[in-house]
């Protein structure tokens, strides 16, 4: 039977990181050098044949940089149940600013079982300078990440991986829901830790 799920993803980080590029990349496959801050919020979707059986929707939801200062985000961040965090490797300020949303995040949106929604951080514009591997994989798992990645909107380096990365946290985390709504299924708990098995990301360390 065909399965169709639709997942809102918020895409995060500090002004001019690149979130607006690598969402432009990933749907409409364009890249442009010219910068136009978002006002507010912007929308697209993307949709991903998963496998045979299955159909992912991803609203992706392009917060502006600006809305940390403002109080909206509370408002844009309901229902959502991922988040790309993404900073840019060229400038230090946005990977500071990393924590302040992933804060922001994890105070304003939980799951239903009050876990954090599953987050992804996105290294971007990697076509400009390399970044330390050892210290991003430290950063992850201290700071509850499901994983990162090298991104570059520019050359089209790893968007889709790290997309990937995070529906599949997504999906684990759907199948323990309904895990949890029948606890008694043997079955479902079989396919629960199959699917598990298959977090293979691999720079998922929490997976
Ligand atoms: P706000 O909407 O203000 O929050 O910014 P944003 O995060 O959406 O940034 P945006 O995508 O508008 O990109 C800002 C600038 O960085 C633009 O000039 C882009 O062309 C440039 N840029 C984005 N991604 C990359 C990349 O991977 N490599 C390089 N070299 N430039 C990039
Ligand atoms: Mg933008």
């Amino acid at each position: 039977m065909q399965q169709e799920h639709l997942f809102k993803v918020l895409v995060v980080g500090d002004l001019g990181v690149g979130k607006t590029s690598i969402i432009k990349r990933y749907v409409h496959q364009i890249f442009s050098q010219h910068y136009r801050a978002t006002i507010g919020v912007d929308f697209a979707l993307k949709v991903l044949h998963w496998d045979a059986d299955t159909v992912v929707r991803l609203q992706l939801w392009d917060i502006a940089g600006q809305e940390r200062y403002g109080n909206m985000t509370r408002v844009y961040y309901r229902e959502a149940v991922g988040a790309l965090v993404v900073f840019d490797v060229t400038r230090a300020s946005t990977f500071d600013a990393v924590l302040k949303w992933k804060d922001d995040l994890d105070t304003k949106l939980t799951l239903n079982h009050g876990k954090p929604v599953p987050a992804v951080l996105l290294a971007n514009k990697s076509d400009q300078m390399a970044v330390q591997q050892s210290k991003l994989d430290s950063f992850c798992k201290e700071n509850g990440f499901a994983g990162w990645f090298e991104t570059s909107a520019k050359e089209n380096s790893n968007i889709e991986e790290a997309a990937r990365c995070l529906v599949e946290h997504i999906l684990a985390n759907e199948e323990s829901t309904v895990m949890d709504r029948d606890a008694g299924s043997l079955m479902l708990s079989a396919y629960t830790k199959k699917s598990k098995d298959r977090l293979k990301c691999t720079s998922c360390a929490n997976s």
